[in-house]
């Protein structure tokens, strides 16, 4: 189920297209809309396979955490939890091109969305076509920006069509985007940071806090040191195994003898949908070492290949 040779259909950004990109999303297919921020690549964040997805068609080489997009403020509440400063930086700055960090609430999007974190990314667009897009999905949707790997955001539905024709479903074209730079991230956990400077203005959110915010030291957020203990299961883990000993359990991927199947069919995608549900499930079983198939260094595999390596580091 790789996205290659998908028919990427260019809708309007009229009430045929909206409802089309609506119901798009909600039935798991990859729908770039425009943002006040940049072009997302969307997908249906409480699908698996969907979220999955957006890695491939964007090749990207490890799962960072995606921003849930949700129409409105009640919305996001279903997906974190808010506390008084949240509750602060919400009400003065959403919608528009703020993302904040919060406590997830467990079950609410796939384990692929947040990477394995017990934090999500969230915010509320401005743009009336996102929000339109949105509120016609019925779902929170995850949405990097809509460009390849390792190439420029987009800020018009050309620069998308350029990257990505063939590799998602449709994209809306709703002009060129206003702000041309992602959201502003600041995260909660304890107190405010700037996780990533954006299109909010940190003076504007210094001024809200009533204080300077604290930008946080490394750049990148997914950097393999900072959250790498976040994905490691409690049990050792053993990479590239043929042949599981005694006492392993085993991850597997193709046609394998195993506890728990990543893809029998040894589908990338399928076994990205599956890979942080599975290392739950086989942590969730007590202290027995984990040992994994063998997993193909291409598309996918490549990230999950990265994910693994993490998980298995020696912890210091
Ligand atoms: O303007 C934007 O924010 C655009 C538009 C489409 O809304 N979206 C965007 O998404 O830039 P993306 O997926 O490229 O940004 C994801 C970044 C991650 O690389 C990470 O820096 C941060 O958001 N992030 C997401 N979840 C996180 C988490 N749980 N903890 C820390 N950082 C997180
Ligand atoms: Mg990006």
């Amino acid at each position: 189920m790789a996205s290659e040779n998908v028919e990427t259909e260019l809708l309007r950004a009229d009430a045929d297209g909206i409802a089309r990109a609506g119901a798009l999303l909600a039935g798991g297919a990859l729908v770039s809309f425009p943002t006040e921020t940049v072009y997302g690549l969307g997908a249906n964040a409480t699908d698996d396979t969907a979220v999955a997805r957006i890695f491939d068609a964007k090749g990207r080489p490890h799962f960072n955490p995606l921003i849930v997009h949700v129409p409105s403020v009640e919305a996001a509440r279903g997906i974190a939890e808010f506390d008084d400063v949240a509750d602060r930086l919400a009400s003065a700055f959403w919608p528009g091109p703020l993302t904040l960090v919060l406590p997830l609430k467990v079950g609410s999007v796939s384990p692929l969305v947040s990477a394995g974190l017990e934090t999500v990314a969230v915010r509320v667009p401005t743009h009336p076509l996102a929000v339109a897009v949105l509120e016609a999905a019925g779902v929170p949707v995850a949405a990097p920006s809509a460009n390849p790997s390792g190439r420029i955001s987009p800020t018009e539905a050309a620069h998308v069509m350029d990257g990505l024709a063939g590799r998602i479903e449709a994209v809306i074209d709703g002009g060129a985007c206003d702000v041309g730079l992602e959201s502003t991230i600041v995260g909660l956990s304890p107190a405010p940071t700037l996780l990533r400077p954006g299109g909010l203005p940190t003076e504007a959110l210094e001024a809200c806090l009533g204080g300077p915010l604290p930008v946080h030291a490394s750049e990148d957020v997914v950097a393999p040191g900072q959250l790498a203990s976040h994905y490691a299961p409690d049990a050792p883990m053993r990479l590239n195994v043929v042949e599981p000993r005694s006492d392993e359990r085993l991850l597997g991927f193709g046609h394998v003898e195993c506890d728990l199947n990543l893809s029998e069919a040894g589908d990338l995608v399928e076994a990205a949908a599956n890979l942080f549900h599975h290392l739950h499930a086989l942590d969730a079983g007590g202290e027995m070492p984990i040992a994994v198939s063998p997993i193909p260094q291409h598309g996918l595999g490549r990230a999950i290949n990265d994910r693994l390596r993490r998980a298995a580091a020696p912890r210091g």
